[in-house]
């Protein structure tokens, strides 16, 4: 699967996507509030490629590498993964999520892709409600995820905090 907006190309991971993923992924300043601690050896992103490569064989779906068009580099990642473990009660549904390199941050790359997302999941794969969280501080997405329409239906602990949950219900007209 393939998606396009004005600025951004949200494609599959590929094997080769591992360096770009570890810059993002062992940055203090990107993984403050995500409850898992930076990357510490550029093998721990080759992994984490393999399991989101099989997410997509598995679930049909998983996290897209986002591509800026202008510069053809890998920036961040952003989509809907079906969550298959239980968080805040819930198991079996789909999660918006999205994660950018600092560079990259306060351009609306986050909205635009996450925008694509959600019109891929409500209108290709027919889904009637997408969830989302984010920790209480993370001041960013949860405002991007109420610019977004998101509801907060809910809270709930992780060992790092207080996180916000949130729910978006397709629009039937
Ligand atoms: C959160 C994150 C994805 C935002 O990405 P981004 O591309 O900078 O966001 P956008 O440029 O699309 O911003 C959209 C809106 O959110 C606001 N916003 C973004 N970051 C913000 C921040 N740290 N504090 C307050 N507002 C913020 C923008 O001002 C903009 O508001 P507006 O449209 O009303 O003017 C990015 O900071 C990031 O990757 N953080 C690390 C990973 C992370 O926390 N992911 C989310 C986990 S739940």
């Amino acid at each position: 699967m393939h998606l396009e907006t004005k600025r951004l190309i949200l494609r599959k991971f590929e094997e080769t996507d591992f360096e770009r993923v570890f810059l993002i992924d062992s940055n203090p300043e990107v993984m403050k509030y995500i409850g898992v601690p930076p990357l510490s050896d550029i093998g721990q992103s080759k992994n984490i490629i393999k399991m989101i490569q099989q997410q997509y064989l598995d679930n049909g779906i998983g996290r897209l590498a986002v591509i800026e068009k202008e510069s053809n580099l890998l920036i961040g990642w952003s989509g809907l993964k079906f969550l298959t473990q239980e968080i805040n009660g819930y198991n079996n549904i789909y999660e918006l999520g999205y994660r950018f390199m600092p560079e990259y941050w306060g351009k609306g790359y986050a909205l635009e892709s996450a925008k694509a997302s959600l019109d891929y999941g409500f209108n290709d794969l027919n889904i009637d409600i997408i969830y989302a969280m984010a920790h209480c501080e993370n001041e960013g997405s949860n405002h991007i995820l109420r610019k977004l329409g998101f509801e907060k239906t809910g809270e709930f602990t992780e060992p790092d905090g207080l996180c916000f949950w949130y729910e978006l219900k397709r629009k039937n007209n």
